[in-house]
């Protein structure tokens, strides 16, 4: 039961806020009334909100603190062999052995910051993640998806004679292709024998432009310096003896390079460059030609002759493996700092001995950029069911639509470097583990099969290309049945 004084107090407060809101007090004091309020609530935020930032990780995320800001006191760049950092003029034509990047950013001075969380949690592996984290974004989109794509998808191939003069670059391969490029022979191969393949281009969802990159690079008659001419011919021919590409500006439309100079060869068919899906190796967001939303990240893959006997980990002794060229400042800087380490074996240049037991015997192998971000490392790596650490920021990592790399592989940024050693020692076994049986969970993906195998990287390309094709279409020509 209310009290009758406590009533009355009652009342004189509705009589104040009615009086206050009538007006009938100075305009100061109004003010004061109603902004009093709002400003302890806005102090009180405050006063939490510098709590919380001053007790709690929330605002120094350990991924992101790592990635904006380098983690050491050293100044990579001062551990860094003399090298040139000039770009994209330099880019010579003939980059042919390695596929390595000529884009390198790093900054002249690195600030200094420290490590304030333990290495540990770098990666967000608690038990949590490992246990919900699985090897595909969303598996059962993608089992339902790749079965409609298998049924339905249809590829039209702009036809070419084998008496034409450019037959060796038109036309697919009667061998296994080897090598660096041979992805994009293998995938050129395995679509002229698949099921995709049709006839009448009315039902088709993409069109394929089938030259290939790397042969006319090779070319004589071609080579770098007409390469650019030759698409932009090509591109001229189907447009005027063709419909199709006039119809959607050359966007149901795409070709293969893995090439490390395909990112030059659209330069003169600028239609093309900025509309066709580009299924390319060189696949890094600071390429001026590659556009992350529309081209597919093909996994550079050099074939191997057979599957190792076991990828049994305990007879993994090794931490770390990496051999190759020096020919960028992060492949320098890694060689300077770990080149006489006893854990992480890094070695300058080819290994004499095959560098598959290396793999075998090694709980990670590093991928580090080099002249482009891309190499056969990666899917090297899987094949030998070594956890890839990937040491080449920017490059958009094939199929990551549809695989998540964070669960079969490490991305460190390169200006960890200097604490590499302890951010591999410090994923647990159980981490380790984790990312061994899912490295061999996703092997498939990473191998081309003569014929293709189901899931297998060709049919993981198409699953790509399936992902980009457009349902909607316009006729061909107007109605003219209503006309
Ligand atoms: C970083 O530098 C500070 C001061 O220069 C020093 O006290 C600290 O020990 C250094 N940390 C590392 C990891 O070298
Ligand atoms: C993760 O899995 C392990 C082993 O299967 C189990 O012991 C643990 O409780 C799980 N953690 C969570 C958060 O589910
Ligand atoms: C995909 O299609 C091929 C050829 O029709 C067939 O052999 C294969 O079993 C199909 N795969 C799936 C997963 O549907
Ligand atoms: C384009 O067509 C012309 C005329 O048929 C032919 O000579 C030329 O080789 C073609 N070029 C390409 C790149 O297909
Ligand atoms: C496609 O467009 C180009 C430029 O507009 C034109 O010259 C060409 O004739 C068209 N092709 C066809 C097949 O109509
Ligand atoms: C590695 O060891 C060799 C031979 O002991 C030595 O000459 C070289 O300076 C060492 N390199 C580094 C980066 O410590």
């Amino acid at each position: 039961m209310i009290k009758p004084a406590k009533l009355a107090s009652m009342a004189k407060s509705s009589v104040a806020i009615y009086n206050v809101s009538k007006q009938q007090y100075p305009p100061t004091f109004k003010l004061f009334f109603f902004f009093l309020p709002i400003s302890l609530a806005l102090t009180s935020f405050f006063l939490v909100f510098i709590y919380i930032s001053t007790t709690s990780r929330v605002l120094t995320n350990p991924q992101s603190t790592t990635f904006l800001e380098p983690a050491t006191n050293y100044s990579l760049f001062d551990l860094i062999i003399p090298f040139s950092t000039d770009n994209d003029d330099t880019v010579p034509l003939s980059i042919d052995n390695t596929a390595e990047d000529f884009f390198f950013d790093l900054p002249t001075s690195s600030k200094p910051s420290q490590w304030s969380l333990p290495l540990g949690d770098l990666f967000g592996f608690t038990g949590d993640n490992m246990n919900n984290t699985k090897v595909y974004h969303d598996t059962d989109t993608f089992l339902e998806d790749y079965k409609e794509m298998n049924k339905s998808f249809k590829i039209f191939v702009y036809p070419h004679n084998p008496d034409d003069p450019f037959a060796n670059v038109l036309l697919p391969v009667d061998f296994d292709p080897k090598g660096h490029y041979a992805s994009e022979l293998y995938f050129k191969k395995a679509l002229f024998s698949s099921h995709f393949i049709t006839q009448d281009p009315n039902q088709a969802d993409l069109f394929y432009m089938p030259f290939s990159i790397a042969d006319m690079r090779h070319d004589p008659r071609i080579g770098p310096e007409r390469l650019q001419d030759f698409i932009k011919d090509y591109v001229f021919n189907i447009s005027h003896k063709y419909p199709f590409w006039n119809r959607t500006g050359g966007a149901d439309h795409f070709y293969v390079g893995c090439h490390s100079i395909s990112r030059i060869a659209m330069d003169k068919a600028v239609e093309a460059k900025e509309n066709v899906i580009q299924l390319v190796c060189s696949s890094t967001y600071f390429v001026p030609n590659y556009f992350p939303h529309k081209d597919v990240s093909l996994p550079q893959i050099w074939p191997k002759e057979r599957d190792p006997k076991s990828l049994v980990s305990t007879k993994r002794n090794q931490l770390a493996f990496f051999a190759g060229q020096v020919n960028s400042p992060v492949r320098a800087a890694l060689l300077k700092l770990w080149v006489n380490d006893t854990e992480i074996f890094a070695h300058f240049g080819r290994l004499e001995t095959d560098d598959g037991e290396e793999q075998l015997r090694s709980k990670f192998c590093l991928h580090v950029k080099g002249f482009e971000v891309n190499t056969a490392r990666v899917t090297d790596a899987l094949h030998y069911g070594c956890v890839p650490v990937i040491l080449a920021n920017h490059y958009d990592l094939p199929f990551t639509d549809i695989l998540n790399w964070k669960s079969f592989s490490v991305v460190v940024h390169y200006m960890d470097l200097p604490v590499l050693k302890k951010i591999l020692q410090g994923i647990s076994f159980e981490e380790l583990s984790w990312l061994q049986n899912n490295v061999a969970k996703v092997r498939r993906h990473f191998k081309w099969n003569a014929p293709a195998v189901d899931y297998d990287a060709f049919y993981m390309a198409m699953y790509e290309l399936w992902l980009r094709k457009s349902s909607v279409r316009v006729r061909l020509s107007s109605s003219r049945e209503y006309i």
